[in-house]
């Protein structure tokens, strides 16, 4: 196995990164810069953030700590019916919030819009639960693949066309645990 600079700084875990697209200090820095614009925005208010596992693992995590509002959190998890060819859109809830919708001021933490698809099917079942408002904040935004129209509320950077992992994001449930995101080598994917 190659050693790289990022392997050798990060562990064997990034034994399989090409190279660093957005540094580790360099999302912790935005990620409070969000935090704080949302503190401000919902000043008075009690937001509930909710977010879908698992991808939003790290980011909601570093966001609520960033945010010095008082607040809620609660969140669901999906399934993709076809991980193997990416069939963005096509959705299964397979764990439902707790908390009800109804009248709650309400942010959709994600990690990566792509096509939008995903995104815009749980904003439309979220919608008919009458919240008082809904809001997205999304970490990262590939707008040139994008299907449906959607601007979220607060984006943390806009990505290329590329496949990335790490800070949540995985390839077949790994890279989740870099803090960084990178780009895979080839004969990872
Ligand atoms: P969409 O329905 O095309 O917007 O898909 C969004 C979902 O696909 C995200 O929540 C991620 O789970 C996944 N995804 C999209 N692009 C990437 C990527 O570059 N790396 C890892 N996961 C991704
Ligand atoms: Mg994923």
């Amino acid at each position: 196995m190659n050693k790289t600079p990022t392997s050798l700084a990060y562990g064997p875990c990034a034994d399989d990164i090409e190279r660093i697209l957005i540094e580790e200090e360099a999302i912790q820095r935005r990620v409070r810069e969000m935090g704080e614009e949302i503190s401000r925005d919902y000043a008075g208010r009690r937001p509930l953030f909710v977010g879908v596992l698992k991808g939003v693992l790290f980011f909601m995590a570093d966001l609520l700590r960033a945010v010095h509002i008082p607040l809620e959190v609660d969140f669901m998890a999906i399934s993709s019916y076809s991980p193997e060819t990416r069939d963005h859109g096509l959705v299964r809830i397979t764990k439902d919030l707790e908390t009800p919708l109804e009248g709650r001021h309400v942010i959709f933490v994600e990690d990566m819009i792509d096509t939008g698809l995903t995104l815009g099917y749980l904003l439309r079942v979220l919608e008919t639960r009458n919240p008082a408002s809904l809001h997205v904040a999304v970490l990262f935004d590939k707008p040139s693949r994008r299907i449906l129209d959607l601007e979220p509320r607060y984006l943390g950077f806009r990505l290329p066309d590329l496949f990335v992992v790490g800070y949540g994001l995985d390839h077949r449930e790994q890279y989740r645990n870099l803090p960084f995101v990178g780009v895979l080598k080839r004969q990872a994917l």
